[in-house]
């Protein structure tokens, strides 16, 4: 970017009424993310001078997801140009390029926002640069008109636009660089004398062109980048789109998708080198994996650190707090929650491990279950390094298991266990020579006699 400077404000206070939903209809996330941050986050690649969010009825919630970035308040609604009015005093002595978008466009890229930036300081000197796309289907999004020279006229809406201008396939996403020695002053031309009696900022170009300045239309060639986000079933696409562009980068950068179209990610996963992801894994928010890490067919992991050469699954879920080390394997049907799996250690089958630490190279076998809540409190489990948990162990905590020990199978542990101990908690075997025989001959004679 140049030496000018910009600022970006950020429209976010239409209803929404058409998600149907307690939320603000910019707060509801795409890959675990709220649309309108989506937005921010590629504001930030660009470093604006100013950000302004532009909230209506759901200020309060809206103002601090998107804190610190400040938020001006247009309620009612009354259009898209009286909602960049809401941020005059936010932009009072700005002397720059501004870029108005829409929060709920989560697929805008950095690249577009850029090149808008450039084509507004580019050949011509534009007062206004509009972003144009060409949808399959332009149904009532305003068309956008141009002159014999190409150079942008008016946007007009379409339940404003004749039939000639219906048929432009040329339609407005939405966003614009405006001068901003001029914004102000084009928006205070703006009228409502329309069919939705509402303050367009699509007028603004047809005012601009009246008062000699140029307008000009940068085409974006993918239409779903610019995609708004008004109903339940767009947020599906959107996220089905933002699903793609995750598995695409991770796969760039060096991970092995088996099925990707099954492997679900969050817009902050993190994946290491050399990562195979088997097909059916869930990534929710907040997941590490480091290197050459191998995760197999249907996992569920949120809040959860993989270190370097970890298997974990197939059918394994990662809570928060799961921290696995380097080379640890985690089996099928394991559930790991606020819990360090040291070097090495091993949590094969079937198993609960929460509020825990398991010492490296230490084994647990199938079935072992961390006894970590009383109905009150939560208390933890200590595991030594290199400890051996028989199957179907219950470690009522709090206790610990110290480095070495042996827990025989079946016990209920709920006593500190000395280091390299054996520690067997159950009733002694007993055995009754030759019972078998008898019992099976006394249950065939009653079972003849009852034939009789
Ligand atoms: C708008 C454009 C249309 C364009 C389409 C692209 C206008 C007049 N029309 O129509 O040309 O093709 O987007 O998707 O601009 N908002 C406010 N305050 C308001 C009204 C809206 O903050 O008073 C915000 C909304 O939260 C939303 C954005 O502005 O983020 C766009 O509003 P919306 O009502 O969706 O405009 P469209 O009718 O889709
Ligand atoms: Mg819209």
């Amino acid at each position: 970017m140049t030496a000018q400077k910009s600022a970006a404000i950020v429209l976010a206070a239409g209803l929404g009424t058409r998600m149907k939903s307690a939320l603000p209809k910019v707060l509801h996330p795409v890959a675990g993310r709220a649309m309108v941050l989506h937005l921010l986050d590629r504001l930030d690649e660009l470093s604006f001078d100013r950000k302004i969010v532009v909230t209506g009825r759901d200020a309060q919630e809206v103002t601090r997801a998107v804190a610190p970035v400040p938020t001006a308040i247009q309620d009612p609604p009354l259009g898209t140009a009286h909602a960049v009015l809401a941020a005059r005093d936010e932009m009072a002595g700005f002397d720059g390029d501004v870029l108005i978008l829409f929060g709920d466009t989560p697929l805008m890229t950095r690249k577009t926002l850029e090149t808008m930036l450039d084509a507004r300081r580019g050949p011509g000197n534009p007062a206004i640069v509009v972003l144009g796309f060409r949808p399959d289907d332009p149904g009532q999004y305003g068309r956008l008109v141009t002159g014999s020279d190409g150079a942008l006229e008016a946007i007009v809406e379409w339940r404003d636009a004749n039939p000639d201008q219906r048929n432009i396939p040329v339609c407005n996403a939405g966003i614009m660089a405006v001068d901003g020695k001029h914004l102000f002053e084009l928006l205070d031309a703006v009228g409502n004398d329309n069919a939705k009696e509402e303050y367009y900022l699509t007028d603004i170009v047809a005012i601009a062109r009246a008062g000699g300045l140029t307008c000009a239309v940068t085409e974006v060639a993918d239409e779903r980048e610019v995609m708004g986000v008004n109903a339940r079933a767009e947020l599906a696409i959107a996220e089905a789109v933002m699903q793609e562009r995750l598995r695409d980068a991770a796969m760039a950068n060096g991970a092995t998708l088996t099925d990707p179209s099954t492997v679900y990610f969050n817009f902050d996963t993190v994946l290491g080198s050399d990562v195979t992801v088997g097909p059916n894994v869930v990534f929710g928010p907040g997941v590490t994996v480091g290197n050459n890490v191998e995760i197999r067919a249907f996992c569920h992991f949120e809040g959860a650190d993989i270190s370097d050469g970890a298997i974990i699954g197939p059918f394994a879920r990662l809570r928060p707090g799961a921290r696995i080390g380097i080379d640890a394997h985690i089996g099928n049907f394991v559930e790991i929650k606020a819990a360090l799996i040291e070097t090495g250690a091993k949590v094969n089958h079937l198993s609960y491990v929460g509020d825990a630490r398991v010492g490296a190279g230490a084994n647990v076998g199938a079935g072992t279950i961390t006894c970590n809540y009383d109905g009150f409190f939560k208390s933890h489990t200590d595991i030594g390094a290199g400890a051996f948990i028989g199957s179907n162990t219950a470690l009522v905590a709090p206790v610990s298991v110290g480095d070495g020990a042996i827990i025989g199978a079946g016990s209920v542990i709920t006593t500190d266990v000395p280091a390299n101990a054996l520690a067997v908690e159950r009733n002694d075997q007993k055995h009754l020579d030759g019972w078998a025989v008898e019992y099976r001959s006394r249950k065939s004679a009653e079972k003849n006699k009852k034939k009789g």
